[in-house]
């Protein structure tokens, strides 16, 4: 469906062109005075230079044809030469009843879909996750959502870091506490027993002690770098210990992400990009992209217009070992061989912009990604306490994401249950849902590269800017339609009529915006963009419920208009929070 907006420039376009200026000066956009107009064109200021014309005097010529616009209801020039405008009830009223009348809430799916590698998540495997990774997880996933929403194909990849020194480290460890596995022999061969020698909980031990043990113990810290090159050199027994970690790991971390309700599609990782390594290194070689420095092997990519130093791309360290770019860079060749994508994005956090900045170059100057190819670096903040520095524990340690979601859940579930209707699993679930919103909404609602402040209180009120105050708006209007229902009525066939009231008008063009709000989301990347809007469509509800009578409204006609609206209304925010990553329970 058009965007309620291309109606109104249409209509402006056509009137410049008439009236002998440039239809391009016809552009609007929604107005920064919604007390004055709720639409407003300044393409009368724009021409005014072209065309040695007093603004006003264009504004005037091009208001005079509008006289029986489709759309709009009142078109006023105000000095210097704005067009402000509001616009027919029945139009905006008719607009929405179309908007239900499609499956997609009046979303058209992009003509030209795009084949987009979503690169998001990227736990390192046998780590706990941590808040840090929350919001890569978080962001990707509504970055995932919004672009399919817009219709485009998306390939979310989860690129776990599995391949790192935290390898070594395990191998070390393990091999000091139980000597007695058949792993560590040189000469280990093949079959090993499917079960695992260490539970989660164990590995999730193992990891930090011998993480410790290395930073104060050089001959360990060289054991585990020394089991760390045997692993990616092919000794056998060292893969079948990567293998049952791996193995562990994953399914614990799958557990983790759906309970975020986050997924994804390729379950790939650093490993899987080593196969691409030498051959990519071959060519990077011979084909005079890589030259040594030092004993490395590095491409420059320093360009002409940098105000500031972007040191070489290092593909290779003078030991021969592969480095982080590297593994990002054969990974785009694996993309673009078996994707053909015509965009990577990566959700990262913005510290490792410059490495990005890096692997991007190199990427385009050798070919390994064709020049047509998007590459896009989606940079994400710190997520920070109220004392200004990364979350933490209340112990000051790292916050682990499965005690931030305890905590959030424990917190909703006691302020639910102060309203003693909902009560035992209802009441769980009820603090699960409301929790994930807080989580999500909170960090969603800042745009993604900002740091922000993980304010507990705040996320988890009912009032204000919140997931939780966006899933009470929604509760209460799902339960005055369960009324309405409840009374003997049906909510099929409903349609909107024209307003009848202020605060009935400023709610239909809040939901109007729906589609394009959705498609400047896609544009940008930018979930904030959506979290922003459907808190002013809920205030715009409020308000509006505050201000009227619906279930007890006995003009027939006039209340079920209201409760078309409440349906559209309802089913805008719900579309909306869908892509979010979250969902509203019945009650709350
Ligand atoms: N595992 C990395 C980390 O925890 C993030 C991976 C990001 N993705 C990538 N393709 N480098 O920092």
């Amino acid at each position: 469906m058009k965007k309620i907006i291309d109606y109104i420039a249409e209509e402006l376009s056509e009137a410049f062109e008439k009236a002998g200026y440039d239809r391009t000066y016809g552009k609007v956009t929604l107005s920064n005075r919604p007390d004055l107009c709720e639409y407003q064109c300044n393409g009368a200021m724009a021409g005014a230079k072209a065309y040695k014309k007093a603004p006003f005097m264009i504004a005037e010529d091009v208001v005079a044809l509008l006289e029986d616009s489709a759309c709009m209801e009142e078109v006023e020039v105000v000095k210097p030469g704005f067009i402000n405008i509001r616009l027919k009830k029945s139009f905006v009223a008719d607009y929405l009843n179309q908007m239900e009348e499609t499956d997609n809430l009046g979303i058209e799916k992009t003509e030209h879909p795009e084949m987009i590698v979503l690169d998001y998540g990227g736990p390192n495997v046998a780590k706990p996750l941590h808040v840090g990774h929350l919001r890569s997880a978080i962001i990707g996933e509504s970055v995932k959502r919004i672009s399919r929403k817009m219709g485009h194909e998306v390939l979310g990849d989860i690129h776990l870091g599995d391949w790192g020194y935290q390898m070594g480290l395990i191998i070390t460890e393990l091999k000091e506490r139980k000597p007695e596995l058949p792993y560590f022999d040189e000469a280990f061969e093949g079959e090993y027993p499917k079960e695992a020698p260490f539970t989660i909980s164990e590995l999730e031990e193992i990891y930090p002690t011998a993480s410790g043990k290395a930073k104060e113990d050089e001959t360990y810290r060289e054991n585990a770098l020394h089991a760390t090159y045997l692993l990616q050199n092919g000794h056998k027994g060292y893969r079948a210990i990567w293998n049952h970690i791996i193995r562990v790991s994953v399914s614990d971390l799958k557990k983790n992400y759906a309970n975020l309700n986050v997924s994804f599609d390729l379950w790939k990782g650093e490993s899987d990009a080593q196969a691409y390594i030498p051959d990519m290194i071959e060519r990077l070689k011979k084909e005079g992209f890589a030259h040594e420095d030092q004993g490395a092997l590095v491409i420059d990519v320093q360009e002409e217009t940098d105000t500031k130093e972007i040191p070489p791309c290092m593909i290779q360290k003078s030991d021969g070992a592969s480095l982080y770019g590297t593994t990002d860079l054969a990974t785009l060749v694996q993309r673009v061989q078996d994707y053909h994508p015509d965009k990577v994005a990566y959700v990262v956090d913005k510290r490792q912009e410059l490495h990005f900045t890096q692997v991007f170059r190199a990427a385009k100057k050798t070919g390994i990604v064709p020049a047509e190819t998007e590459l896009k670096f989606l940079g994400f903040g710190t997520m920070n306490g109220k004392d200004g520095k990364p979350f933490k524990t209340r112990e000051g340690g790292v916050m682990r994401l499965e005690t931030l979601i305890s905590e959030i859940t424990e917190k909703m579930y006691e302020k639910i249950s102060e309203n003693h209707s909902i009560e035992g699993e209802e009441a769980k679930q009820t603090a699960k849902l409301i929790g994930m919103a807080a989580i999500k909404y909170g960090d969603l609602s800042n745009q993604a590269s900002k740091d922000y402040v993980f304010d507990v209180d705040r996320f988890t009120s009912f009032e204000g800017n919140t997931g939780p105050y966006i899933l009470y708006t929604i509760v209460r209007i799902k339960s005055i339609l369960n009324k309405y229902q409840s009374q003997g009525n049906s909510l099929d066939g409903l349609k909107v009529q024209e307003a009848y009231a202020d605060c009935e008008k400023a709610l239909m063009l809040e939901a109007a915006k729906y589609n394009d709000v959705m498609a400047n989301a896609f544009q940008d990347l930018a979930p904030h963009k959506i979290c922003a809007y459907i808190y002013d469509l809920a205030n715009a509800f409020n308000r509006f419920y505050h201000e009227t009578k619906i279930l007890a409204e006995e003009d027939a006609g006039k209340q079920k208009s209201y409760i078309a609206l409440l349906k559209v209304t309802k089913d805008v925010l719900e579309a909306c929070i869908d892509v979010l990553g979250f969902e509203a329970p019945e009650r709350m």
